[in-house]
This record gives C-alpha cells, structure tokens and sequence, in this order.
C-alpha cells in the first residue's frame, strides 16, 4: 500500500528546509534567493541513482510521465502503441493524447501483458511497447524486451506500481528505453501528484526534458527567458514541494517493499491451502514490491462473494474484483480511439483477459499489517467459499 502510511517528521523536515532557504517553488532559476536549495534537482538523481539509470525526470503525475515518454520518442499520428489490456486508463489516455493508436492485447497469469500474444499485433505502423507491471509483479519483461529489440521497437515500463520492483536483479523501470513511475496518492512512494521518468540514453532525457518545459532547453549560456529551443513541449514540471517530500518518500522506499514483502507472505501463508484458489503467477526472478495480493478462484461469482465478505469486516479489496471497469480495456467503451484500433491486426479479443481477471480477487498490502490479518481475511475466503 502507499508511502502515506508512512508520511511524517522526514517529509515535513524537507518541506521546511525549502521555506527556510527562501521558499522558492518552481524547479529552475531564482538562484540568488533559494541559497543552493533544488529540491527536484536533488530527488532526480538521487532517484535516477536507486534505479540505477543514468538520468531520471520529475514530472507532475504517472500519466504525464508517460505522455513525456512517447513525446521524447516521437511517437505521434499514424503510429501504433502495443500495451495490455489490463492497466488503469491512463496508460491509454497517454497513447491518445500523443495522437498514437493504442492497441490493447491479452494478459496471462501474471496479469501483465503476455508476450505471446506481441508478435501478431506487430504492424508496420508499431513503433512502441508499454508493458505495465500491475499492481507490483513484475511483467514478463526479458521477453517482451527481446522482442522489442528483434522488431527494433521502443519499450516503455509503466512502472507505477513497481516502484522498488525488480526482474533479475536488475530495477523495474531500468528494462526498457524509459521507465515511467507514479507518486499519487495511493503508489508505493507518494508525492500527493507526481511522476518520474528514467533513461539511460543521454539523447532521449533531453529531449523528454525539453519537451516537459515547453522545449526550454536550460542552456546555461542565456537567461531561461531567452532560452534555445528545438521542439515543442508542453508544462509537466514538478515543483520543489512535490521534490522535497519525494526525497524523504524515496529513503523509506526499500523498508516500504521489505514490510509489503513480508506482510503479502503472511497473509498468502494463511489462505494457500484453501482449496480452489490459485496464486497470480510471478515470473521467476522477479522482486514484487507486493503491492497487491491476487489469486483466482473458480468464477466471478465467487470472486465477488470473497469481496462481499471482506467487506463486512471493514477489509477492502484492491481494483479486482470491484473495479476492472478503470482498468479492463474491453470496458471502455467511452473511448473512440481504442475502438478504431479494432482495425489493426490486433485480435482484440479480450476473452482471455477477460477470464483472468473476473475470477481475481486483489488483497491490498499494507506497510502496517493490521493485527490479526491473516486469520480474518482466511476466515473471509473460507465463507465465502462455503456459501
Ligand atoms: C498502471 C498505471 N499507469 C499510470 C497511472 C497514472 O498515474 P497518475 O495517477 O500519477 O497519473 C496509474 C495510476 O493509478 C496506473 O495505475
């Protein structure tokens, strides 16, 4: 669950420091009065230093870092975008808002984009994968890598819930030409509203970083208000509030994944022998950051009576089975764009996805497990497995 549980004295110690440096809250300039203080400055490297990423871009939401992402790619009309059909919308509304066509495919049982279900998709018009790892368990992403690169595809990790997630030792978000990360409200780190990209090409992150800074390109030679420009761009900067709590978010980010880690491990101890209730598959050598836990049971109805009965003792469930309309590409009928996507060589048959996830019941993971837990969320499924 979210870096707001752990919200407190660190992040207002931060906040203070820039009112104690002069106030200043915008990312650039005003030297003279904030006394060397840059807070987003200072939360983009230290970030791009964790994922181990050469350069890493704040920006004001999760949504925007992936719009900045195809802008720096120069993803636009005529092109095609593969992502998955199980993601929250805003992986869509980005490819739409950069004049791209989405092309929704199948999940498997990672809940994540299934690799095999690419290559038919590909048409000379696909120019980029988002691969998402939902709800923090990492994506097939090694495969969806190589396939990339044998169609000389770029690949972009929706990496909003796998903040702190690895595959293979190696950061999620670090796989693919840029990663793109949230810090809203309810993400492992929280900035209130915020977002992040990571690059390793110098070329790409400039380009992303002009672009977010409406094509200001920050030379050093001349003033901002005469500032060189070669693109055109659009506002998505983070301001130095949103810097200053990502800093102390970010120190907390490996004890936030250890406590889900082991709190997800509790509560999967104390329900896995219930029959009928199959575990969400995790590709070996992933490090979830275990925002989530989800299993399938034996049909919607059953995954309904689960929440039902969670309910009743105060315990929410986490997007499925209750809120696939957000995420599930097949009900979004209130975007045009996706529908016309029927007409490239995707199947854009959901029914796979589809009875993945209306069988799937998602527990969300707290950093502080209330006591006693395990046994009433055991208790919940075994009702509702009896009725
Ligand atoms: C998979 C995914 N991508 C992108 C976003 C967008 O992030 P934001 O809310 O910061 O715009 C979200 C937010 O929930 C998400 O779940």
């Amino acid at each position: 669950m979210p870096g707001y549980e752990v919200i407190g004295e660190e992040e207002q110690r931060e906040i203070n420091e820039v009112f104690a440096k002069g106030g200043v809250l915008f990312r650039h300039g005003f030297e003279p009065m904030r006394n060397g203080c840059f807070k987003v400055k200072e939360l983009e490297t230290a970030f791009a230093a964790q994922m181990n990423s050469k350069f890493a871009l704040g920006v004001t939401s999760g949504t925007a870092a992936l719009r900045v992402a195809l802008a720096a790619l120069n993803i636009g009309k005529g092109d095609e975008v593969i992502t998955q059909s199980f993601t929250f919308v805003a992986t869509v509304e980005a490819i739409i808002e950069s004049g791209a066509t989405p092309v929704c495919l199948n999940i498997d049982k990672t809940l994540n984009l299934d690799p095999k279900e690419i290559e038919n998709a590909i048409t000379p018009k696909t120019k980029a994968v988002i691969a998402v790892h939902m709800l923090g368990t990492p994506a097939r992403i090694d495969q969806i890598k190589q396939i990339c690169d044998k169609h000389n595809l770029f690949l972009i990790e929706d990496t909003a819930w796998g903040c702190g997630g690895k595959f293979k030792n190696k950061p999620l978000g670090s796989w693919g030409d840029i990663g793109a990360f949230s810090f809203d409200y309810a993400k492992i780190i929280t900035t209130g509203e915020g977002g992040m990209l990571i690059f390793n090409d110098e070329i790409l992150y400039k380009k992303a970083h002009a672009w977010h800074d409406h094509g200001h390109e920050n030379n050093p030679s001349v003033p901002r208000w005469e500032d060189t420009r070669s693109s055109s761009g659009f506002n998505y900067r983070m301001m130095e509030l949103q810097g200053a709590i990502g800093l102390a978010q970010l120190r907390k980010l490996p004890e936030i994944i250890k406590a889900q880690r082991k709190n997800k491990e509790l509560i999967w101890d104390a329900i896995n022998d219930l029959p009928e209730i199959e575990k969400r598959e995790v590709p070996k050598g992933s490090y979830e950051t275990a925002d989530a836990l989800i299993f399938l049971v034996k049909n919607s109805n059953l995954a309904k009576k689960c929440r039902e009965e969670l309910l009743k003792v105060g315990v929410s469930t986490k997007i499925l089975p209750e809120a696939y309309t957000w995420h599930f590409a097949g009900s979004w009928t209130h975007i045009k764009q996706l529908m016309k996507s029927k007409k490239t060589n995707s199947t854009n048959d959901y029914t796979k996805s589809e009875q993945i996830i209306r069988r799937a019941v998602s527990i969300p993971i707290s950093i502080h497990l209330p006591k006693g837990m395990p046994s009433i969320v055991r208790t919940c499924i075994m009702n509702a497995l009896n009725e």
